[in-house]
């Protein structure tokens, strides 16, 4: 299997949860970086984030799409922003060709869970193969979790 984890971290968080899938799969890692980063304070990028989720806003990335044809299986990570996929996970899994691509999500929140995350991934995702989401309360993502999540998913390397 070839495997491409790709993810959005704002805070570091899920880049650590997407470093950890990255060490269990043998995957290639794939930050998603916005054109025009958001802002550090907290309470500035979460009124920023309402706004560009409530408006449909999609920020342009800074990373290439990547040719997804060559990977069997691709992670999608996010943080939980607002119970939704941050606006950066929306314009890659809108502009990147992922029909008939496996995507396997995963998030980390603050106690909200996945949210509609899987849902709105499914929607921008346009008919890609949405498996079922691992999700991860802050920084606690243990490599036990994950081979199970693996497990679930019927992930093989
Ligand atoms: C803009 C914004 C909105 C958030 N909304 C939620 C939320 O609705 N529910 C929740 O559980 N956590 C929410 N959080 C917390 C983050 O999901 C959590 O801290 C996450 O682990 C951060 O990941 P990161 O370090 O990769 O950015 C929010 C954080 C930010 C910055």
């Amino acid at each position: 299997m070839k495997t491409l984890i790709v993810y959005y971290s704002h805070s570091g968080t899920t880049r650590r949860l997407a470093e950890l899938i990255a060490k269990e799969t043998g995957g290639d890692l794939l930050e998603l970086v916005p054109e025009t980063a958001y802002p550090g304070d907290y309470n500035t990028v979460v009124a920023q984030a309402k706004r560009e989720l409530q408006s449909g806003f999609r920020p342009a990335l800074k990373t290439a799409l990547p040719d997804l044809s060559a990977y069997d299986m691709v992670f999608v990570g996010t943080p939980n922003w607002w119970s939704s996929p941050a606006p950066p996970v929306l314009t890659f899994l809108e502009q990147a060709d992922i029909k008939g691509v496996q995507i396997a999500p995963f998030c980390t929140h603050g106690g909200g869970g996945s949210g509609h995350i899987r849902r709105d991934m499914e929607k921008a995702g346009r008919g890609a193969a949405i498996l079922p989401e691992l999700s991860v309360y802050g920084g606690s993502g243990k490599a036990a979790d994950i081979q199970k999540w693996l497990k679930k998913i019927s992930f093989t390397k």
